[in-house]
């Protein structure tokens, strides 16, 4: 059975393509596999606060104060959603080349050292049992080939912090030039749903 935890973080509602293919690729896992166990977060509806100086020692040194308490409470909810999956599925609009700075605050409660990763010798460490990560980007433009690829901060970072943690089985799903026009959005929407079946037909195979 498949355990997956979608994080969604457009704040485009009803009309973001993220979303969108995020809710295909949910759909296609449960056409497969009925009792797939999937949660969704919409971190675009509902975004967790940045970090402050009020709430920043709950999360990296101690909870003293309620606020600080407060964020250590949020930091532990979201961390105890990751530890019972065994997909992760993120939808990433980019946002002036990079994350949405709402998921960007999801790493910034979930990056724990000693409690979702830490330091050896060998480097950083996943504490986590989750390795795999389908993350889906949306992008306006064109980034994986051409003269944008090095404005590409989305991927790259992405790809980091989700090694960080220890999910190091990520596949990138895009869905790119989706201001070039209502046809190249159809066409880069059917291109990253065929994927994204390819994707689901993977994952079932390997949880069977
Ligand atoms: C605040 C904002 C910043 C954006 N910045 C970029 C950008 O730097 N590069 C790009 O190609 N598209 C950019 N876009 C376009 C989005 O990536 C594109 O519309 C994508 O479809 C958004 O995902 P969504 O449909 O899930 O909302 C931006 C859109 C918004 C709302």
């Amino acid at each position: 059975m498949t355990k997956a935890l979608i994080l969604n973080s457009a704040v485009t509602g009803e009309a973001s393509i993220s979303n969108r293919l995020t809710g295909e690729f949910a759909a296609r896992l449960r056409e497969r596999d009925p009792a797939a166990r999937i949660v969704t977060r919409d971190l675009g509806a509902r975004p967790v606060p940045h970090l402050l100086p009020e709430t920043v020692a709950g999360i990296r040194a101690t909870a003293a104060t309620d606020a600080e308490k407060a964020a250590l409470a949020l930091s532990d909810e979201l961390v105890d959603e990751l530890r019972d999956i065994d997909l992760l599925v993120i939808g990433a609009p980019m946002y002036n080349f990079g994350m949405p700075s709402s998921l960007k605050a999801w790493f910034d409660y979930i990056l724990r050292a000693g409690v979702t990763f830490r330091y050896t010798e060998n480097g950083p460490e996943g504490l986590l049992p989750v390795k795999k990560a389908v993350v889906i980007e949306t992008r306006g433009g064109l980034y994986s080939e051409g003269p944008a690829v090095a404005m590409d901060s989305q991927e790259p970072h992405l790809r980091t912090l989700l090694g960080f943690m220890g999910v190091t089985d990520v596949v990138f799903v895009r869905a790119e030039k989706l201001g070039f026009g209502p046809e190249a959005v159809q066409a880069a929407v059917d291109g990253a749903i065929a994927e994204l079946n390819g994707c689901a037909e993977r994952e079932l195979a390997l949880a069977a």
